[in-house]
């Protein structure tokens, strides 16, 4: 690992070790609502501080966009870190062991680097630009399925602003019935990483935010994926729209999404 990648994963470690330790007394953790279906706790601030502490001690010149600390430093400084302390509070404050760490780093507006890390798998994630994506050191790759009535998808709820909510509906309808199957495993980081090491074939979700998706898209484009909105561009990063797969499984996604999103 690269040093930018070395100080990510001491952080990731050292917050994972406390959030896995927090975890065998779920009871004691104080829970507040940022708005309906939408929680943060106390772990997940701890989480952020531990993260955040251990990035600025060696990089003190670089900026930090981290979901509850929002942005510390200049948005405009030539590196920003875009940090999801815990991407699965509500799984995590359920015992559902699916969460995660997810941390990325931007080099002049570009993702350069990228860690997603599952304590209670003990999977460690990561990813450099040009460099290729691994998984516990091992080089992984998006699927090669190309038959969309085959393939398995993850996707997350519009839970928190409902106001796509009728017309996800109607995508997971017909996403249903043109493939093997749709999973929600409610943490956005680790479904795109489960798009890059191949356990699923795609993966779609409205209305994300910057530190959801930073890290997890970077690894999808080195696993060989492909990261779109749901119009086949770019903007997904600024929009929180994303579609992530294959590239002939995001082909056939987008055309199911086309007559569900013309105006
Ligand atoms: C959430 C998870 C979930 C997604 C939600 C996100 P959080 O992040 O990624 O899978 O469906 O939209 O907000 O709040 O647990 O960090
Ligand atoms: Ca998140
Ligand atoms: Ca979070």
């Amino acid at each position: 690992m690269n040093p930018i990648l070395t100080t990510a994963w001491k952080a990731a470690r050292k917050a994972g070790q406390m959030m896995h330790r927090a975890s065998s007394n779920l009871n004691n953790i104080k829970i507040d609502n940022k708005a309906a279906n939408d929680f943060v706790s106390d772990v997940d601030r701890e989480a952020e501080r531990i993260i955040v502490s251990t990035i600025q001690e060696v990089y003190p010149q670089h900026a930090i966009l981290s979901e509850e600390a929002g942005q510390l430093g200049n948005i405009h400084a030539e590196y920003q870190w875009i940090i999801d302390p815990l991407d699965g509070t509500t799984n995590y404050l359920h015992g559902h062991k699916q969460y995660a760490i997810s941390i990325a780093l931007l080099h002049k507006g570009t993702l350069a680097e990228a860690l997603v890390y599952a304590p209670e798998h003990n999977d460690l994630y990561v990813a450099s630009r040009g460099q290729g994506a691994l998984l516990n050191d091992k080089r992984i790759r998006v699927s090669s399925r190309i038959d969309l009535l085959r393939s398995l998808i993850a996707t997350g709820f519009p839970v928190v602003d409902q106001s796509m909510m009728n017309t996800y509906l109607a995508i997971l309808k017909d996403v249903l019935a043109k493939t093997a199957g749709a999973r929600r495993e409610g943490s956005a980081a680790l479904d795109l990483c489960n798009v890059a090491c191949g356990r699923v074939d795609g993966f779609f979700e409205f209305n994300l935010k910057p530190w959801d998706v930073a890290g997890g898209a970077l690894i999808v484009q080195e696993a060989g994926g492909i990261v779109t909105d749901m119009q086949g561009e770019q903007a997904w990063l600024d929009s929180g729209d994303i579609v992530a797969a294959n590239p002939k499984i995001l082909a056939q996604l987008l055309q199911i999404f086309a007559p569900h999103l013309a105006v």
